[in-house]
């Protein structure tokens, strides 16, 4: 089966591109990052894309009159690179109806939270886990879904969760949240690559 070619979409660290990378390079993972493009210039994940050859962009929102501009911008880069599945990871704008339309049933979000808990518009980053912690619940953990037309409203594909203890800071918890992301997302996009997930309405249904 050919390499399922992959865009990626990143604004801040790339520690979830880092583990895609990792898994392709491990042989776990069926896929070529054809492209990665970054919503900031200074984001560390174009750093991580150079240092393993893997063509990068900052397509800057700020640099466009319109939403809708920007991502044509972005749209334009990755049918050119002929993405087939398009990644969220880190990335922390709201795509729009006519971007998700662009990639209907092929866009897939990490969000550091069990959705439906925590999530929706605001909830990014520490402030998820200042959320949890805000809260008081016992568990939270990490989401690997399809982009649908809300905020973190897709069906979901990958769920794990992640203990919350007495001690923890949001930093704290963010960090044992993320090694739980980085096992999720590369296991997510290899079931999608292997043609193993049938989407049900809300549900997905993995066949292994
Ligand atoms: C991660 O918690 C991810 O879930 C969230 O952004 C954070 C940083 O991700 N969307 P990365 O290190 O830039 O991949």
């Amino acid at each position: 089966m050919p390499a399922l070619k992959l865009g990626v979409l990143v604004s801040g660290s790339g520690t979830n591109l880092q583990a895609i990378i990792d898994s392709i390079k491990a042989g776990k993972l069926n896929a070529s990052i054809e492209i990665v493009i970054s919503s900031r210039e200074d984001a560390y994940a174009l750093k991580r894309a150079r240092d393993n050859n893997i063509e990068s962009v900052a397509i800057c929102p700020e640099r466009y009159l319109s939403k809708m501009e920007y991502e044509e911008a972005m749209i334009k880069k990755l049918k050119e690179a002929k993405v087939e599945l398009v990644i969220l990871a880190g990335y922390i704008k709201v795509l729009s109806p006519h971007f998700v339309r662009a990639f209907a049933g092929r866009i897939i979000n990490i969000h550091p939270s069990l959705i439906p808990a925590f999530c929706g518009k605001g909830y990014y980053g520490l402030r998820v886990h200042k959320a949890v912690l805000e809260y008081g619940v016992k568990v939270t953990g990490a989401t690997v879904h399809f982009v649908d037309e809300g905020t973190d409203t897709g069906p979901i594909i990958l769920q794990k969760a992640v203990e919350v203890k007495d001690d923890d800071t949001p930093e704290i918890l963010a960090k044992r949240v993320l090694e739980v992301e980085h096992e999720l997302l590369p296991e997510a996009i290899r079931l999608f690559a292997e043609k193993k997930l049938e989407v049900v309405g809300r549900r997905v249904f993995i066949k292994e």
